[in-house]
């Protein structure tokens, strides 16, 4: 395999992304070294269920441990770990609002263990999940990885932004080679339950009514699982260089004298939110009932990233349409809650 990566620590893999991505890195030929600490942000029986799935794969190992326990050095002795895909986070830019001591436990104090360890361990490659969240209140679409991030409208996005830079910090100081993964609204079969396909596929076959925010004018870049998972797949083996070219003088975030790369992936072809309900009702066959309400705090009408870097580096780019994804999410859900 390039650069000898076999053993990948996946961090997060009782969670949404880090499921689908142990099974494509095992089915790959990588041994996966998943951790999770299986919190109670959302269904515990959800990330159980994943659990038990991934238990079954080739060349794969699992500890409950979280990210600032630590023994998590001696998984890395015990493994002799080559990569690191950093998905173990509090998600959701809600709960940043109400719950924000989560982000600093999770993705500040917990971030900067695993980073030191991995540092340490001279791993070959670490890669962690951003997001687009880091765009905050900048408005020029598309999104590129080289525009202004310094306005985060959420303790989330600060959070995954600061990821970037302490990454940075690392890379600068040590020769890690680090790259920043800048997700745009993932969905998928066994998908998170605090986001939106979820909770309105939720409330139509209920019967409940459902909230729609910004009266449904919105639109967002929604990317299918697998779309993720290939990338990541693709990137953990291009360990980034340090880039001649830099000067000083360069003010891009995502470019640096150091081994440092940021890509965003996301599914381009941009998503009306309303049209995106239209299919959930369609496939469901049944009306949602809709709460209109004003934009949420924190949140962002439009989302649409700019995939020039992730094409040129890995030749790929997210597909899968919208009437596709949503399908296999709605055909999970139905196998999977029997309603
Ligand atoms: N799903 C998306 O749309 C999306 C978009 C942008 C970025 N991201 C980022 O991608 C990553 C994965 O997201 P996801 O949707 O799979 O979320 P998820 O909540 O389903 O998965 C995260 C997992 O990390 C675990 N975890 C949290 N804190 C931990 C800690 N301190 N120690 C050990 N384990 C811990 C949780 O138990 C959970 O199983 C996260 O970093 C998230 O912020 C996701």
């Amino acid at each position: 395999m390039p650069h000898q990566i076999q053993n990948v620590l996946v961090t997060g893999v009782a969670g949404f992304i880090g499921f689908h991505l142990s099974q494509k890195l095992a089915k790959e030929g990588f041994n996966v070294i998943g951790i999770d600490n299986v919190n109670d942000y959302y269904d515990v029986d959800l990330k159980e269920a994943r659990l038990k799935i991934l238990g079954d794969l080739e060349g794969y190992s699992f500890y409950k441990i979280d990210l600032n326990d630590v023994q998590l050095k001696s998984i890395f002795e015990k493994h002799s770990i080559d990569a690191v895909v950093n998905l173990a986070a509090q998600a959701g830019v809600r709960h940043s609002i109400e719950h924000p001591e989560d982000y600093v436990h999770s993705n500040i104090a917990g971030f900067v263990h695993l980073i030191e360890i991995a540092k340490n361990a001279k791993v070959k490659h670490f890669l962690y999940a951003s997001s687009s969240s880091v765009y905050g209140a900048n408005k020029d679409l598309p999104f590129e990885p080289s525009n202004s991030t310094d306005h985060p409208i959420s303790l989330y996005a600060a959070s995954k932004r600061s990821n970037e830079l302490m990454a940075h910090s690392y890379s600068a100081l040590f020769d890690l080679p680090v790259t920043g993964l800048r997700f745009f609204s993932v969905y998928g079969p066994y998908g998170r339950p605090d986001m939106a396909l979820f909770k309105f596929t939720k409330a139509i076959i209920e019967g409940e009514s459902m909230d729609v925010y910004n009266y449904g004018k919105m639109q967002r870049s929604f990317t299918y699982v697998d779309d993720i998972c290939e990338s990541i797949f693709r990137l953990i083996t291009k360990v980034p260089q340090k880039s001649k070219d830099w000067d000083g003088l360069d003010r891009r975030p995502d470019k640096s004298f150091a081994p440092f790369r940021i890509f965003n992936i996301g599914n381009d072809d941009v998503v009306d939110l309303n049209y995106y309900v239209e299919l959930i009702e369609k496939k469901l066959d049944k009306k949602a009932t809709i709460n209109y309400l004003p934009m949420q705090p924190g949140d962002v009408a439009a989302s649409k990233p700019s995939l020039e870097e992730l094409v040129e580096q890995i030749d790929y780019r997210p597909t899968t349409i919208i009437e596709e994804g949503i399908n296999n999410f709605i055909d999970w859900y139905l196998e999977y809650y029997q309603p």
